[in-house]
């Protein structure tokens, strides 16, 4: 394909929107864009964007309305909405953004090339927010196309360049259990899993371009085929395991309520797949949890966690939680802070809850205050660092097999005095901890033992074990 001109892309949300990302600029690539990283040298800017919280959507706004002046100046360039909020608003989107010139909708980017041709034909504000079944499957031929080979290796896709090593691959989209504060089902439509022969050509051309580790995406990963009688998640897992390359396996997200017996047995037996499981519990609370609609009660969440450790003792446990859900009152809340006592999670990642008007959520009685919210925000971070630093402490002495990503952006005391010739490197352990060691020979993508030396809120020192120090 002819070069056309250049691409810049603004990524907001989720791992899901990375992946995303990453597609547009090879589908872009594919009709002749670039991937650039200078705005001011791009023909075509486009914000990916997210609208799980009020926040974020914002954040998207803003950052589309700074282009109103530029286009000014600059006629010709393509001001691009992608992704959840465009899905949502449609048309609306032009309302704000005077200047769009496409919204683009979470299942139309394989039509995106046909939009941009007709724009740069004369026409003007296209919207495409319609359902598309065959949105990943493109995929592999995206990426066994030359294009692909040339923005891979000489630009990068979004997060490629700095990190060659690991990549998202979705194997389902869209979500199916209207959480009632979630926005999800209504911009990412119907659950859908890919079919499995196209995940798995998929990561084995990703895995003889030199990825080492898959992280496998969905809303809810272990329901995967279960609508289209498909092979099940567990199963899924065993076959990307056979692929040559691929050292490690990680996947987001899992629903408690869907978490099986042959997933854990998957976690334990498969030597790729990672010791860490991420399993959202949202609240602590039976009340609030059935106001959320989650489908489980604490006690089975707790249940599914005891059967989880008892299978895989050295597992890394992460979660999600919202504070200040309609109704959720502070002993409410103080259930949440006991599970976190109980559980004593890895890490957690916890919002305030952020009211969606397309979510049921909102029409709630009893909306908590923004002020009490951002307290109980804060009590549950501050009870949670205790732990996070906890279990890091556990953890000196052990040996942990690292997945060298790179160096270190932020030396540790001491490094250069007692290290001269060494650089620090920088890595993860299967139970996605972040690890930093002195090495002179460790590259990016090798898989190294490190011992534990030190355990810092948010990370671990060691050094490569065998070594003198
Ligand atoms: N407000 C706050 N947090 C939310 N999440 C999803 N929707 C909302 C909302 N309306 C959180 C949930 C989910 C994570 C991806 O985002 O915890 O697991
Ligand atoms: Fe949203 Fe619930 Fe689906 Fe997760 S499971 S995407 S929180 S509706």
């Amino acid at each position: 394909m002819k070069f056309k001109g250049y691409a810049y892309i603004n990524t907001i949300g989720c791992q899901m929107n990375v992946y995303d990302s990453e597609k547009l600029a090879l589908i872009l690539n594919y009709n002749g864009y670039r991937q650039t990283r200078d705005m001011d040298q791009a023909d075509i800017v486009i914000c990916n964007t997210c609208s799980i919280r009020h926040k974020a959507e914002e954040k998207a706004f803003s950052f589309l309305g700074r282009f109103a002046r530029i286009k000014k100046k600059k006629p010709d360039i393509i001001i691009v909405m992608a992704g959840c909020v465009a899905q949502q608003e449609g048309k609306k989107a032009f309302k704000r953004v005077h200047h769009l010139d496409i919204v683009l909708g979470t299942q139309a980017f394989s039509r995106f090339g046909k939009h941009i041709d007709a724009v740069k034909a004369g026409k003007n504000r296209i919207v495409d927010i319609e359902d598309s079944e065959k949105l990943y499957e493109i995929m592999p031929a995206v990426l066994e196309s030359d294009a692909a080979e040339s923005t891979i290796l000489e630009h990068g896709t979004l997060n490629f360049k700095e990190n060659k090593i690991s990549r998202f691959v979705t194997i389902m989209q869209g979500c199916e259990n209207f959480c009632t504060y979630c926005v999800v089902p209504y911009v990412r439509g119907k659950e859908r899993s890919r079919n499995p022969e196209s995940i798995i050509k998929e990561i084995s051309l990703l895995a003889k371009s030199g990825v080492k580790e898959i992280n496998l995406l969905g809303q809810n990963v272990n329901s995967y085929g279960q609508l289209e009688g498909q092979i099940s998640f567990a199963e899924l897992l065993v076959q990307v395991s056979k692929i040559r390359g691929i050292q490690r396996i990680r996947f987001a997200t899992s629903h408690p309520k869907d978490l099986s017996m042959d997933l854990i047995h998957a976690i334990r037996d498969l030597d790729k797949v990672c010791n860490h499981l991420h399993l959202p519990v949202q609240s602590g609370s039976d009340k609030i949890l059935k106001k959320m609609n989650r489908g489980y009660s604490r006690q089975t969440y707790i249940k599914r966690i005891f059967d989880l450790k008892k299978q895989c003792p050295e597992i890394g446990v992460s979660t999600d939680i919202i504070v200040g859900f309609p109704s959720e009152t502070r002993d409410d809340f103080s259930e949440t802070m006991d599970l976190l006592r109980e559980i004593k999670f890895d890490s957690i990642f916890a919002f305030a809850y952020s009211n969606r008007s397309s979510a049921p959520a909102s029409k709630f009685s009893h909306q908590v205050d923004e002020k009490e919210k951002l307290d109980r925000l804060n009590k549950l971070l501050e009870l949670q660092e205790h732990y996070t630093k906890q279990k890091n402490l556990e953890l000196i002495g052990k040996t942990l097999e690292i997945l060298v990503e790179g160096q270190s952006v932020r030396k540790h005391n001491g490094f250069k005095k007692n290290h001269k010739n060494m650089e620090q490197m920088t890595g993860r352990s299967a139970c996605n901890k972040i690890v930093h060691f002195p090495s002179e020979s460790a590259k990016i993508g090798d898989l190294i033992k490190i011992q534990i030396k030190n355990a810092y809120p948010h990370s671990l020192w060691g050094y490569p074990a065998g070594a003198l120090n």
